[in-house]
Formats: C-alpha cells, structure tokens, sequence
C-alpha cells in the first residue's frame, strides 16, 4: 500500500489523483489544498501552509508527496528540500532546480551555458532598457521573470501592446519584483514534451499540445489552457529523436553538471521552427490541462512508477501509453479570462458514458450539487483511435454537461493553436 499525498487543487492534480487511485497497487491518497472533486477519491489534509503540511506529511509516516502545482516547489524552503529533510520520497524537484521555471532569466542562462537551441533574450530592469533591447523589432515575447500563474507571457505585435506589458510588469508591478526578459519571437506550432527525469536518468512520455486563447482559431487573450490534444503520433518522423538529442538529453545531462538534483516531471515547451525545436520554457511539474490528456493515456502502475521514481529509481516499464489519440476540452465560466463567474450548478456530471471529467473551478453547494467556482470549470476528456475519433467523442460527451454562461472552444484538437 502506498501512502501518497497529492499537493494542488486544479484539474492537473485531479487527474494525477485519479492515475494514482486507479493504479493495481494499493494507495491511500491525501490531497492538499484538493478540492471537493478531489475529495471524492482523495482525503483532505489539516494544513494551512507549507511549514503545517511537512509536519503533517511527518506525523503521518507518508510513502510519498507528490508536487502537482508548481508553487509549494519554490516556497520557503521548498516543498522537495522539506521532504528530504524528514525524509519522505518527493516527486518534484528542489528549490534550486525549480529555478528552471521560477526564473525565466536562470532557465534562459541554463540553455545557453548548456547548447540547448533556444531563442535570443536580454533581461532588464526598467522601461528605457526594455525600449533599447526591443529595438523597435516586431513581434516581440516578453515575459515577466517570476511566477505569474500562466499570465507572465505576452507576445507584442506592436509597440502599444509592448508598452502596455512594460508598464504592467516594470511600472505597476502587477505580478511583484522582478526583471523583464525580452524574447526573440520564434514561430512555429508549439508542442509540449514531459519527461519523467531522475537523476541523470530520463523517460519521454506521450507528447501533448495545448489551446491557449480563450476562442476559436488562436482568437481574444491568453487563458490557463482550453484544451489539448496528445498521441504518440504527434511524434512524426523523426521528431522524438531530434528532440531527445537536442533537448531532452542535454537538458538532463546539464542539471548533473550544475549539481542541480531532479526527481519529477519535466515539462519543455517547445516550438517547432524551420530551424528545428526550440524551448520556450520549462516548467518543473506537469502541464496543466497537458496532464488531464496524456495521463488517461498511461496504462501500468503509475503509482508504483511515481514512487520508484521519487525513490531514485526510473522504472520505465512500470507504465506504458496507449496508441490513439486523447482530447481534453475545457470548459470555462462566464467572464474567463479577464473575470471568472461562480455559483452556476453545473447539471449533467453523470451523464457521462464514454470519457472522463476533471474538475478544477468547481465545488458542492450546499444541496451537494457542484457549481462553478473560478474561471476554468472542468475538462472533458476523450479517447479514439483516431484523432477525429476522439475530437468528436469528447464533443458529445461535453454537450452533456452545462452551466450557465459557460464557454468552450469549438476547435480543440483540429488545428495546431
Ligand atoms: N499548459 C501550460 C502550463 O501548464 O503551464
């Protein structure tokens, strides 16, 4: 039996919780902060901060914590060093490890000192040294070197909206301290590749894409996620080789040279350019809502595999994926993204008959009915043989279930953005 505690509340950790429970190997999982829908398969944790959840994690004689959101990673101590030091296995990385997606700036020196094609950047501290660096060259990525939640990004066709961002970020200070990093703007569609790293071991799980703005056709501003999309067919050609020898592979041999430990998911968003794959970022945990396509792909004990994994060994063939394609819809409450609307009963959860649902806005209203409770409600994820298959699947199976004001893309998993 293992005895896991799963840390987040969105639909990623949904998923991961779900993985874990339908492992063959027994578990008994805790989550926390969790959420109600968590909380049907998970039990909830007395803890209000990162220092209450170590003492809990202690007293409770856990197998194994597993970080599914990244900011626990990069609090205090953090969450993996805590762990260590009282001696429960972590999947997810140390402090100075999660700077690969903490910092921007500490990731972007990381893939230059390491050969790890990436775009060019200069990083500055006020408006006037963002103006020089721009350049007046068009389009321009900006990103705010911090945590910003998903909205720390902001690709600028034109100096108005370059203005905007600076001032937001280096004037308002709207995401907190920090530099700005002012990206060479790379085009190409964007993929989203995960790999299981430990030590100086790697897997590459089944690669996924995912739908960042709020409308159809890379249409309106950027959310947290629409959908995604993952099969192993979207490795065409030669595509996970190059990938792997370019960047996975360097990456990895690049944190043992830095003394930089990693055990837990890597996430490398990646653009597909004429001039190959490059990185745009990595992020220390699973992608969300990647996580909520590419996990119900994964058969084998995932639990088993995880805590092997956090115990330093990469047990590969503890999980295997599945062949097709799975689609994850997402459907949002009113408002989304500038705002987010709560308390609008969702009706239709058990009408589900051919995929799964994975909450991440909602919560049981006092009738025990689930209501909408922040900007991305659920997602609605199915599975088909083909591509087509499961697009059409996951639209029927999401036309079952609603709520008012809720909005979806009509396009996940037709088109590349
Ligand atoms: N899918 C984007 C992210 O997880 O950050």
């Amino acid at each position: 039996m293992i005895k896991v505690l799963v840390v987040g509340k969105g639909g990623r950790e949904h998923a991961i919780v779900t993985a874990l429970a339908e492992s063959p190997t027994e578990t008994e999982i805790y989550s926390f902060p969790g959420s109600d829908a968590i909380f049907e398969l998970a039990k909830p944790v007395e803890a209000h901060d990162l220092d209450s959840l170590i003492a809990y994690l202690q007293e409770g004689d856990f197998d194994l914590c597993v970080a599914g959101e990244e900011s626990y990673l990069v609090t205090g101590k953090g969450l993996a060093n805590e762990c260590a030091r009282i001696g429960v296995p972590c999947w997810g990385p140390p402090l100075e490890s999660a700077q690969l997606e903490a910092s921007k700036e500490f990731a972007k020196e990381f893939m230059v000192r390491h050969s790890i094609p990436t775009g060019g950047y200069a990083a500055v501290d006020d408006a006037d040294a963002a103006r020089a660096a721009i350049a007046g060259k068009y389009p321009t990525v900006l990103k705010f070197d911090g945590l910003a939640a998903g909205k720390g990004v902001a690709v600028c066709l034109d100096e108005a909206s370059a203005e905007e961002f600076i001032d937001e970020v280096l004037v308002q200070r709207k995401f907190g301290e920090g530099r700005l990093l002012i990206e060479e703007f790379l085009d190409g569609p964007e993929i989203s590749i995960f790999a299981s790293v430990v030590d100086g071991e790697y897997q590459i799980l089944a690669p996924a894409r995912d739908y960042k703005r709020i409308f159809d056709a890379d249409g309106g501003p950027n959310t947290g996620g629409m959908g995604a999309v993952s099969s192993l067919e979207m490795f065409e050609g030669d595509l996970r080789e190059v990938i792997e020898k370019s960047i996975v592979a360097p990456t990895v041999a690049g944190l043992q040279k830095d003394g930089l430990p990693y055990r837990g998911f890597l996430y490398f968003g990646l653009i597909l350019t004429a001039d190959g794959p490059k990185i745009l970022e990595y992020n220390c945990r699973f992608g969300d809502p990647e996580a909520q396509a590419v996990l119900p792909m994964i058969e084998g004990d995932f639990a088993s595999y995880v805590l092997a994994g956090a115990k330093g060994e990469l047990k590969e063939d503890l999980v295997q994926f599945r062949d097709g394609w799975s689609v994850c819809l997402v459907s949002a409450s009113a408002g989304y993204p500038a705002s987010s609307h709560s308390g609008d009963v969702i009706s239709g959860l058990g009408e589900l008959s051919d995929a799964r649902i994975y909450h991440a806005g909602t919560k049981r209203n006092d009738g025990g009915d689930y209501e909408t409770a922040g900007g991305r409600v659920y997602a609605v994820v199915a599975n088909g043989s083909s591509r087509q298959e499961a697009v059409e699947r996951v639209y029927a199976e999401s036309d079952k279930v609603s709520f008012d004001g809720m909005q979806r893309r009509s396009d996940i998993g037709t088109c590349n953005f």
